[in-house]
């Protein structure tokens, strides 16, 4: 439906914020099957399990007869879904067919930061990129994505985006639905403007938070349908938007919330709807009954009372994906796990903490300065458990990610998680106004030359400053210059 504007006179001072264009989205059919993203192949050379991903122009028909020109990685749009296992060490050759440089970050990925595919490892047009590394961290949803600084909303928005999923001992026990594609589904979902002659639209008015798609789409399909067979079905629920934030869930069913961001929750929890801003995602198991069918919808946002003076598509109502049971279904056990046998190594203390370090998110600045790719903001010791107190002090909600690290969090407001926060987190929807406790611990790699990043998620913020670099150093040990900056006078 259309948005109000409820402007909380006051709150705003000395803050341009315009309201977003778009912000109510069209009804769909759902008269077309879900694609899903082939799994990718990959090969083992010397122990490495190698995978390659080529970002490249195409077309895509996101409406009947209508072609949209995108991008995407082996593809027109999206890219296939890599998967390894913990212990193993992957690779992947990152080629670069665009006309432009972009790079491939590993969202959620704990990893040397070298290998993150951040702002400082970008591939440009016609050049590769190898990086390479162990898995080392719980069954989970991950993410790829560019992250050129600037220009990562337009990267994201054209197509570039595709899943890694990890397994573990305790992920491949567990039952739970994990026949990738059939009850075990990958769910990307995106909204998108598209223009008069159906090509992708970014608006650059200056509207909070980004551009506001009427058309939403999963795993690039707009109104799309998935056959179940089975009496339960996983849902990998990846926000894959630059900007909006979904209310995720069913309005005739409760559901089981299995996993967050970096994997596994302790057990599985009932909610009726999940929220995701964009970076963050969920699995949660559904169950249906014989030749049923129901749709997953995003819900108006239950602001908490919180007032947020802008709808930011806040009040926006829509299905997402038809769900179609057959008459027959397949049995399917309860959603149960034990934990992994690395449960000890993961856990976080919040005792160890011995730094806490505050983080202060306005419009587009963290802690009152922009992105600059030469300055390191912060410098953590390796092996250090820390608490980030992070909020935004705008009337406004940001995402907040940290590279490199899975978190928990600890508190809001003082106030214990709810469930939806109670797992491994990277990316956190801070609510206005609101201080966020984060816990994180910084392991195995340093380099005080190389950068991780921490940013909102929303892509229009990060591109226009909203980010800050951290190194992760040896005890002792100073940092240095990123590569080819000069640190600022
Ligand atoms: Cu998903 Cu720094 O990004
Ligand atoms: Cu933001």
């Amino acid at each position: 439906g259309a948005a109000t504007l409820a402007l909380a006179g006051g709150a705003l001072a000395g803050c341009a914020l315009v309201p977003g264009s778009v912000t109510s989205v069209d009804e769909a059919e759902f008269t077309t099957e879900l694609a899903i993203p082939p799994l990718a192949p990959s090969k083992v050379v010397d122990g490495t399990r190698i995978f390659s991903l080529t970002a490249q122009e195409g077309v895509t028909e996101f409406r009947p007869g209508v072609e949209t020109r995108t991008w995407g990685f082996d593809g027109s749009y999206l890219g296939p879904t890599l998967r390894a296992e913990r212990g193993e060490r992957v690779a992947v050759e990152v080629a670069n067919d665009l006309d432009e440089p972009t790079s491939v970050h590993w969202h959620g990925m704990h990893l040397p930061a070298a290998m993150d595919g951040g702002p400082h490892q970008e591939v440009g047009p016609g050049a590769t990129w190898r990086p390479t590394w162990e898995i080392d961290q719980p069954a989970a949803t991950l993410w790829y994505h560019p992250h050129p600084h600037g220009a990562t909303e337009k990267h994201v928005y054209r197509g570039l985006a595709g899943l890694f999923l990890l397994d573990d001992d305790a992920s491949r026990a567990a039952t739970l639905p994990h026949t990738y594609g059939v009850d075990d589904v990958p769910v990307i979902v995106q909204d998108k403007v598209l223009d008069d002659d159906g090509q992708l639209e970014l608006s650059d008015d200056g509207g909070e938070p980004g551009t506001l798609g009427d058309v939403v789409m999963t795993n690039g399909t707009v109104g799309a349908y998935q056959e179940v067979t089975t009496e339960r079905v996983r849902l990998r629920l990846l926000n894959g938007s630059t900007a909006r934030t979904f209310q995720l869930g069913f309005a005739d069913r409760e559901m089981d919330l299995v996993a967050t961001d970096g994997g596994l929750l302790d057990a599985p929890v009932r909610l009726d709807h999940v929220r995701l801003a964009p970076g963050e995602r969920a699995e949660v198991v559904v169950q249906l009954q014989p030749g049923e069918t129901t749709r997953l919808h995003s819900f108006e946002a239950d602001l908490g009372g919180v007032v947020v003076p802008f709808a930011m598509g806040a009040n926006d109502a829509f299905d997402v994906l038809e769900l179609r049971a057959a008459d027959q279904l397949a049995p399917s056990p309860e959603p149960a796990w034990e934990p992994s046998a690395h449960a000890a190594q993961d856990a976080l203390h919040e005792d160890d903490a011995a730094v806490t370090r505050t983080f202060e998110l306005d419009d587009r600045k963290i802690n009152g300065r922009r992105m600059d790719m030469g300055r390191i903001d912060e410098v953590v010791t390796e092996g250090s458990t820390e608490i980030w107190e992070v909020r935004s002090t705008v009337p406004m909600p940001h995402s907040f990610h940290v590279h490199d690290v899975q978190l928990r969090v600890l508190s809001v407001d003082g106030d214990a998680p709810p469930p939806e926060l109670a797992g491994p987190k990277d990316t956190v929807y801070l609510e206005p106004n609101r201080t966020y406790r984060l816990l994180m611990r910084f392991d195995d790699y340093t380099d005080p030359d190389v950068p991780y990043m921490y940013h909102c998620h929303m892509l229009l913020h990060e591109d226009e400053g909203m980010m800050g670099q951290f190194v992760v150093v040896g005890p002792g040990q100073e940092a240095g210059t990123p590569p080819g900056h000069e640190p600022p006078s």
